[in-house]
């Protein structure tokens, strides 16, 4: 397909991780043509990921929020690279890897040099200046953040991030492909955090001091934010489900923007990221998922 305003056929997305294989089960679901890349020696995140997307698709079929022809069409819609080669084509870049600078301008540089001018970057950065990537291409007025939630097929919303260099058509064809992807769509500044994480960040990092103080258990925690505040999961669940070593990076990213002590990882959190207690990817964070349902982990306190 192509959506109309914004000329996008077919979508590229760097990462096959939770963000970059949500991202591009949405777009192939949307009927855009998607091709999602891990470097070679990641091949196994690729399957990963083309797992991932097959539960997802099926659960949906499950569910009858999709039928099955539409799985097998999203299917037949996505292809798993590792040859950045395979972007040669794409009308619009989507770039979910690891929220390293570095990392990610080797990957735009090259990027830049191989796709004709009029291709949109679009970051799915959850913190990083979408300006800081934008410079090291030709095409800052062609260079916008797309930033999705986890997980991505069911969170209704991206928002669009607009830099100092991006160009009004850019934002128009970017919001224009947000909607086409059926979510809902805000505009934010080139500020770090943008709209969401800005907010969700020092709440986050708020209940982990909560544990860290003994205010409160990491289940009372997490059953008060739930129960009190309609949340559908408490803040110490929900940290676990973005990744502690994520929420750490990203705690870091938007001190060093802002230098503002809200933002600053507590101890505790570090603590539990040096000893790989990742959340639910790596199997423990403040619960302990190798048992249904899971339940708060030990933490020395
Ligand atoms: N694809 C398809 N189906 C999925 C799915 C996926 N990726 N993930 C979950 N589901 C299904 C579940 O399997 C479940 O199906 P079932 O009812 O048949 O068991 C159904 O969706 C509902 O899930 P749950 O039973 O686990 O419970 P919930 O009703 O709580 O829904 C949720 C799950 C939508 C994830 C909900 O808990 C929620 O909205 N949580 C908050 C998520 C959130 O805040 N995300 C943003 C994180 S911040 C971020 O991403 C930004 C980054 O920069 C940090």
């Amino acid at each position: 397909m192509s959506d109309s305003r914004s000329g996008i056929r077919k979508v590229g997305v760097l990462g096959c991780g939770l963000m970059g294989s949500g991202i591009a089960q949405a777009c192939a679901a949307a009927g855009y043509d998607t091709v999602v890349r891990e470097p070679a020696d990641q091949a196994a995140a690729l399957e990963r990921g083309r797992a991932g997307i097959e539960r997802s698709l099926a659960k949906l079929v499950e569910k009858a929020k999709l039928q099955p022809a539409e799985r097998d069409a999203a299917l037949g819609r996505l292809a798993f690279a590792t040859d950045l080669g395979a972007l040669d084509g794409c009308d619009l870049v989507i770039e979910a890897v690891t929220e390293d600078l570095a990392v990610k301008n080797a990957l735009w540089r090259e990027l830049d040099g191989r796709l004709p001018p009029r291709a949109i970057f679009a970051s799915n950065t959850s913190s990083l200046p979408i300006a800081d990537m934008a410079v090291v291409t030709g095409r800052g007025d062609r260079f916008v953040g797309l930033h999705f939630f986890n997980p991505v097929p069911l969170m209704p919303l991206v928002e669009v991030v607009r830099s100092v260099t991006t160009s009004d058509a850019t934002l128009a064809a970017a919001l224009a492909f947000g909607r086409s992807l059926g979510k809902e769509v805000v505009v934010a500044k080139d500020a770090s955090g943008f709209i969401v994480n800005l907010l969700l960040v020092p709440y986050l990092l708020d209940a982990v001091r909560a544990v860290e103080r003994g205010v409160a258990s990491v289940r009372d925690v997490d059953l008060a934010m739930q129960l009190g505040c309609g949340h559908p999961m408490g803040p110490l669940t929900l940290a676990d489900f973005v990744g502690l070593d994520t929420a750490c990076r990203i705690g870091d990213i938007m001190f060093e923007e802002y230098r503002d002590p809200r933002y600053a990882p507590p101890p505790l959190l570090r603590r539990m990221v040096t000893a790989g207690m990742y959340g639910r990817k790596s199997g423990r964070g403040f619960y302990d998922y190798g048992v249904e349902p899971p339940v708060p982990a030990a933490l020395g306190l």
